[in-house]
């Protein structure tokens, strides 16, 4: 089929800044709308209440709700794929400075991270189905190492579950707190980060899915596709929202102070930020204009742990933070009609469980890597290298020797 060739009129036509609107292809694996956002026509609520991740991201990865045995299996050979192999682990232990001094970031550890497991795995440079699952699997079980492994070097303890990358007893979100602190934890806690990661796995083209799948178009390896996917979402306007809209929070509490939550003084606040046309983290969303379907749900479970009055890191009572994010979250809505996404809860109620901010995102890489798996797998299966056009705005033709 030829090349299509358009008119600059077409062209102008077509174009739309940060392709807003744009239909850039097709999948079966994930639909958003304003309406709702459905997992392989599975709607988010029904599975933020009656699923788990694992069985999440089975269906994302197989297409289908998995039956016992197939559940039993897959959790098995999660378990079974969690432990790193020790150039990894070393690589982690030898980047304590550099952690502890900030040059390096955890999402750029486990961007690392991801790109020695490809050096390793005996199926790295194969793009087929079968063993794009494969690597699908291995990738999924060890992220939560990963990040177990960095916090422990972080905190300056020594890694934990070195040879196994966890208690084989415990799920994937269970074990994952477990490996990052040493105790198991409660079943509540480990219900509500069950909960995230099935509110994070999957949400169509967004822009570091995008990213993987036009890595994967070119018949490039999941690794690689998976390493481009985690730089995307380190953003701040895109994953990275969830530690910026924390970290938003702190400042409003450390400027205004605990006692002005529910006054004037937070209003005050917010209405510097709006009149220096600062984005506050974790509010907007490209497709969601009237609110993000995930963010209620996460910020009930959210809110509901921190009733339990747990102190944090600054000693505020956690349901403080619930008090002072909905009264940001009201003035948003009034003054700007900007709904908060995903991101704003998740920052209050990790906080609230003590994670550490710097791993909110690695957490979102743990839960969203089934749903890039599933992309990547998707885009091969049925491939057509991704080439958009773009509109020519710089200098008239002219002579080098001219
Ligand atoms: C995720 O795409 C996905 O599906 C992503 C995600 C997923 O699951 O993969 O849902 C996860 O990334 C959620 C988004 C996390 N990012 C943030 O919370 C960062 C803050 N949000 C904004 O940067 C912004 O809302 C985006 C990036 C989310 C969306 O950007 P758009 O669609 O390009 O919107 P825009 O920047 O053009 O904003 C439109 C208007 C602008 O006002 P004007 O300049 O036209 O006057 O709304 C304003 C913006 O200034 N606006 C904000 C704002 N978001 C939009 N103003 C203040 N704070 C904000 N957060």
């Amino acid at each position: 089929m030829a090349a299509p060739t358009i008119s600059k009129e077409q062209a102008d036509a077509s174009f739309s800044k940060g392709l807003e609107g744009i239909v850039a292809g097709e999948t079966s694996v994930c639909s958003i709308e304003q309406g709702g956002l459905w997992y392989r026509g599975y709607e988010i609520h029904d599975l933020a209440l009656h699923a788990t991740f694992e069985e999440v991201a089975f269906v994302l990865l197989e297409g289908h709700k998995p039956s016992a045995s197939e559940l039993a299996r897959f959790k098995g050979e999660l378990v079974a794929e969690r432990p790193l192999p020790a150039p990894v682990t070393n690589f982690i232990e030898s980047m304590g400075g550099s952690l502890h001094s900030g040059r390096a970031v955890p999402m750029d550890i486990l961007r690392t991270c991801v790109s020695m497991l490809g050096h390793l795995d005996p199926d790295s440079q194969s793009v087929e189905q079968a063993a794009n699952l494969r690597k699908a699997k291995r990738l999924l079980a060890k992220i939560p190492t990963m990040i177990g492994h960095m916090q422990n070097v972080i905190d300056g303890k020594a890694i934990i579950e070195r040879e196994r990358g966890g208690d084989p007893t415990l799920d994937h979100a269970a074990n994952l707190l477990y490996l990052m602190t040493g105790s198991k934890p409660a079943k509540e806690y480990a219900r509500v980060v069950d909960v995230s990661l099935i509110l994070y796995a999957e949400h169509d083209f967004n822009a570091s899915t995008f990213t993987t799948r036009v890595i994967a178009g070119t018949l490039s390896d999941m690794h690689g596709a998976v390493c481009g996917g985690i730089a995307a979402l380190k953003g701040p306007l895109h994953g990275g929202a969830n530690e910026m809209a924390m970290e938003m929070l702190k400042e409003i509490m450390h400027d205004v102070g605990e006692a002005a939550i529910g006054t004037k003084a937070v209003n005050d606040w917010m209405q510097k930020a709006f009149d220096t046309k600062r984005k506050l983290m974790g509010f907007g969303h490209r497709v969601y204009k009237n609110g993000d379907h995930r963010a209620p749900i996460l910020h009930k479970l959210g809110r509901t742990i921190a009733t339990t009055d747990t102190k944090n890191p600054g000693g505020h009572a956690a349901i403080k933070w619930f008090d002072l994010g909905e009264q940001v979250q009201k003035i948003m809505l009034d003054k700007k009609n900007i709904h908060p996404n995903v991101d704003f809860p998740c920052g209050m109620t990790y906080f609230t469980m003590g994670i550490p901010v710097p791993q909110y995102t690695p957490i979102f890489v743990a839960s969203r890597m089934s749903g890039w798996c599933a992309h990547i797998i998707e885009q091969h299966a049925n491939n057509r290298i991704i080439r958009p056009l773009s509109r020519y705005i710089g200098e008239a033709p002219r002579q080098w020797n001219g």
